[in-house]
């Protein structure tokens, strides 16, 4: 190879953010490689039936699920992965941006095509919680716990959430895109000063980098596991998992400062059911639920 073609492959991986020294006559030298993700590492040695029919990683877009609606509108087909290196207009619940600087998390979206009616679209918003995790706990040794409905929390602190947005044609669903935003290896001053509740990270919980792509390998596979045992077995395996994960239950709590009961369970619709003090049950589909003695 001549010395211009050595050159030019040098540039082209000092583009992807990879850091390599020149001395005059001596050569090159690898100082440090960001952590990039590239499709093939994600994918090497994957054994899955569903997710991901396909994989693609995009170096920055403005929102993950966005753009997997597009492409689901364009007839994508059920198991297609879209990761962002970078997201600059990720999406939270209720309209909230998701701080998505580059190189330290994971943003990702999964289409799901699912022949279920509406009110069941939920379900799989658990499903994603479940994966989550048990992905945290097995590869970064954290354990987290669920929020209700869908904040991943460590030690009172979010460090992932997700995003459940569907598609539905008269009672049936067309299409879900599960959107899973994980703080990996964010810094404590990477965090917005406007965010107005706590917030970590893998990195901040255990002072360990998590390698990006190995994390997303394992996530995708656990969401393979439990969406084929969902087509299998419906949704009992998993709000069952789910349960164990979540401290409400049978814990007495109070719904936006009002309602004041005790958590016996989940519906199918992932509503929450409630023992009131009276007695009498409630469902609650939405709302700030606290413990209290
Ligand atoms: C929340 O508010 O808790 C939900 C956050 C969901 C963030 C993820 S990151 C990947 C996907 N793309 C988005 O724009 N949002 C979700």
């Amino acid at each position: 190879m001549s010395r211009a073609a050595v050159w030019k492959q040098i540039n082209s991986l000092r583009a992807l953010g990879i850091s390599i020294e020149a001395r005059h006559a001596r050569g090159y030298r690898l100082l440090e490689t960001p952590d990039l993700l590239f499709s093939a590492d994600v994918l090497k040695g994957v054994n899955s039936r569903i997710i991901p029919r396909s994989l693609e990683l995009l170096p920055a877009t403005d929102s993950t699920n966005l753009q997997l609606r597009k492409k689901a509108e364009a007839g994508a087909e059920e198991g297609t992965v879209l990761v962002a290196d970078e997201q600059l207009a990720g999406k939270g619940r209720l309209g909230r941006p998701w701080t998505s600087p580059s190189g330290v998390n994971l943003y990702c979206s999964l289409l799901l095509r699912p022949q279920i009616p509406v009110q069941q679209a939920p379900q799989f918003t658990f499903l994603s919680a479940v994966a989550v995790v048990d992905t945290l706990k097995s590869l970064c040794t954290i354990t987290a716990e669920v929020k209700w409905p869908n904040d991943i929390l460590v030690g009172g602190a979010k460090i992932a959430g997700l995003l459940n947005e569907m598609s539905a044609e008269t009672e049936q669903v067309n299409y879900i895109v599960l959107g899973i935003g994980v703080n990996l290896n964010m810094t404590a001053e990477q965090f917005p000063d406007e965010l107005n509740y706590p917030a970590t990270s893998a990195l901040l919980e255990t002072g360990r980098q998590v390698p990006r792509g190995h994390f997303l390998r394992e996530l995708l596979q656990r969401l393979d596991f439990y969406y084929c045992e969902f087509l299998e077995q419906g949704f009992a395996p998993i709000r069952q998992h789910w349960e164990q994960l979540c401290p409400i239950i049978n814990r007495r709590v109070q719904v936006n400062g009002e309602l004041t009961g005790t958590v016996v369970g989940l519906e199918v619709d992932g509503a929450l059911r409630l023992q009131l003090d009276s007695g009498r049950f409630e469902r609650v589909i939405a709302g700030d639920v606290r413990m209290v003695n």
